[in-house]
Order: C-alpha cells, then structure tokens, then sequence
C-alpha cells in the first residue's frame, strides 16, 4: 500500500448510494483481520449492516439517542448529542455500517479492576490498529468511511439489539464518497513530539 493513503484519507461524511459490492468488503475487511494486536488477542468483532437490517439499527439508535436525551446515563450526554444526531444522519446516507465489538470487553457501566482496565486499554487500542487497516484499505480502493463513537449515546439500546454480549466500540460507515473534502487541521510535529536524546 502506498503511503500516500496515509495522508489523503478524510473522514466522509456525504455518501453516495451507489452499493458496494460484498467482494470490496470483504477485502476491505481482511485488512482489519490482519492488524497487530496485545498477545495477539485479536479482541474485534465486525458485523456488517445493509438495507432493512442497517434501518432497524439505526432506528433502535434513534430510540436510544432519543432516551438518552431524556434519562442520560452518561453524565455529560447533553454537550454531545447534537453531535451524536449529525452523525446518525450521516450513518442513515451511507449504504453500509459496520458495527465493532470488543470480544473481550465488557459494558462501560460496569466498575472494573486495575488489571481489566490495563487489559481493556490494550484490546481498545488493538481494535484500532484494525480499525485504521480497514480506513486505509478503504482509502486504497476509493472507498469512503467515517469512523464513529458516537454509538455510545445508545449504548444499552444497540448492544440488546446486537444481542452479541460483547462491548459495543463504535462503528465505521462505508460507501463511495459524495464529498471531497479538504485536510482538517493537525498539531504540528513540535506541538506532538518532544526528543530527549
Ligand atoms: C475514535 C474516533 C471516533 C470518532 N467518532 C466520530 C463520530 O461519532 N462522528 C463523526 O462525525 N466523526 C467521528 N470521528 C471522526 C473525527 O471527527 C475525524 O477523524 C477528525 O475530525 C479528523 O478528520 P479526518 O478524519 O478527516 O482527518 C471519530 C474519529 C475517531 C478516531
């Protein structure tokens, strides 16, 4: 892979509905499945969601954003939920949503030890090694996707829904590009990094 790829990804949030083929996900996918991860646990779980099964999804998420709006179980839910509703809007346009689960994780409203924590953090940051596989695979092969946490505002809704029992991490939308977009902004390299050598 070029690593071109590495600087002209962009997050996408106007999708076409042009389908993407079952062939082009899996590919996509297979980058994800090969990502290092701690002790080589692998702890990520992909389902893939098209079609009446991606609406119902997205509509079990609306009921819980609608919830959380109401009863909020993450205490500063308020600051994010315009957001989160933006970004549901985005999942509706794109044609396939892939929801990723922490095989190994569990709910985030559940108090867990020193040692879980450690071991959460590693498979979290496993999860997204294979997750920017997936986007720079994506990338390669003119695919757009958006990277999402924005499911954790429905969280209790989505995972009874996925009945999966695994931690639900977020989700990636997919679909060729109806945007072009510029570069966001980065910090530069002395913003980031400090050498002590
Ligand atoms: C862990 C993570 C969660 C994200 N969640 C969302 C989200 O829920 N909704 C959204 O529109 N963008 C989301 N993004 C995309 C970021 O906003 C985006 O990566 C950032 O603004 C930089 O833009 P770029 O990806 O085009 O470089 C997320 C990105 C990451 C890495």
């Amino acid at each position: 892979m070029n690593s071109d790829y590495i600087y002209s990804r962009r997050s996408i949030r106007k999708f076409s509905d042009k389908p993407v083929p079952k062939e082009i996900i899996e590919q996509i996918l297979d980058a994800g499945r090969v990502a290092p991860s701690a002790k080589n646990r692998q702890p990520w779980k992909y389902i893939v969601f098209g079609g009446k099964q991606k609406d119902d999804l997205l509509n079990c998420m609306e009921k819980g954003v609608a919830r959380e709006e109401l009863e909020p179980m993450l205490p500063n839910s308020s600051r994010g939920i315009t957001d989160c509703k933006n970004t549901l809007r985005i999942m509706r346009e794109a044609p396939i949503i892939i929801i990723v689960l922490n095989t190994n994780g569990n709910s985030p409203f559940i108090e867990i030890n020193c040692d879980d924590r450690i071991t959460e953090i590693c498979d979290t940051l496993s999860i997204g090694a294979s997750i920017e596989n997936i986007l720079l695979k994506s990338t390669e092969i003119g695919i757009g996707t958006l990277w999402i946490a924005n499911t954790c505002f429905a969280y209790p809704e989505l995972t009874a829904f996925l009945d999966t029992g695994h931690q639900l991490v977020g989700a990636i939308a997919l679909g060729y590009s109806g945007e072009t977009p510029s570069a966001r902004p980065r910090k530069t390299a002395s913003d980031i990094i400090e050498y002590r050598m």
